[in-house]
């Protein structure tokens, strides 16, 4: 079973949101949604979720689901905008809570921020699946990058959020907290344990170096060959040495301060001040 993929890649956080459907019927389900944010003027935009809508319903689908493969650092999701729209459920996975507790402590959210994920509709387990119509997708919990990170494989593609990128750039980054080069080179081997045709679908593409076109498509065998990382055999030793010093190197993404904060909350904007406005908080010297 191969479901159709649509790629949506939003230049300005090198995010890819996926439309993934049924190869024939009309259920669909979105991967890792966009919502546009300017932090020097605190707007929000609909522009990158309205084009993924639009083809929703130009090609009359249904959505079922909206996924997240993690809580992102580096783009807003824009699941309640498009759920409020289009319907569908807002999944993401159970170790989202440890996601929550620990953000919660840094933004000093007060009680009525709950950590239990119940902002969600649905929270994954490893080894779950959930239906697309009459397609079956299996949950793989695969952190590392953060601790609540997972997988959705559907047939013959799998998302695989931040664990890996297109073989020529590698890796995600560990040092988020909570985050750990061991467990992402243990969740790598898992992915690469699915068949080598396996088409992986990563959520960022950066562009490396002597590439000239933003990619995001690969495959299970192409990676094991040949990902700079951790193709090839690397052993654990060497892929986590290599991948602490590469993120000692790492500036913060531009966005992390409002996307954690929003993200946690599965999109939602922190509850409104008693002048109707929403505010975001911006911790000194706190991340
Ligand atoms: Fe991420």
């Amino acid at each position: 079973m191969s479901p159709h993929v649509t790629a949506f890649f939003d230049e300005a956080t090198n995010t890819i949101t996926y439309l993934l459907r049924e190869p024939e019927g009309r259920a669909c389900a979105i991967v890792d949604s966009v919502l546009d944010f300017d932090y020097a003027s605190g707007r929000t935009d609909t522009r990158s979720a309205d084009a993924v809508i639009a083809q929703i319903e130009a090609q009359d689908l249904d959505l079922q689901w909206i996924l997240e493969t993690h809580v992102h650092a580096d783009h807003l999701s824009a699941a309640p905008y498009i759920q409020e729209r289009l319907g569908g459920k807002i999944g993401i996975g159970d170790r989202i809570t440890v996601v929550q507790a620990t953000f919660g402590k840094i933004f000093n959210e007060g009680t009525r921020f709950q950590r239990d994920g119940s902002q969600f509709d649905r929270l994954f387990r490893d080894g779950d699946s959930l239906q697309i119509g009459q397609m079956r997708c299996d949950v793989l919990h695969t952190p590392g990058h953060t601790p609540a990170c997972l997988t959705y494989v559907i047939g013959d593609a799998a998302f695989v959020g931040d664990t890996l990128f297109m073989p020529d750039f590698g890796t995600a980054r560990c040092d988020f907290p909570g985050g750990s080069a061991e467990d992402l080179y243990d969740s790598v081997q898992k992915i690469l344990r699915l068949p080598d045709a396996t088409r992986i679908f990563v959520c960022h593409d950066y562009m490396a170096p002597g590439r000239e076109v933003f990619a995001w498509e690969s495959t299970v065998g192409e990676q094991r060959a040949r990902n700079v990382h951790i193709g090839a055999g690397r052993d654990k030793a060497e892929f986590v040495a290599m991948r602490q010093r590469r993120d000692a190197s790492l500036a913060m993404p531009r966005l992390i301060i409002p996307s954690l904060q929003v993200n946690m909350r599965a999109g939602q904007m922190p509850e409104p001040e008693d002048n109707g406005l929403r505010y975001l908080k911006v911790p000194l010297n706190g991340l």
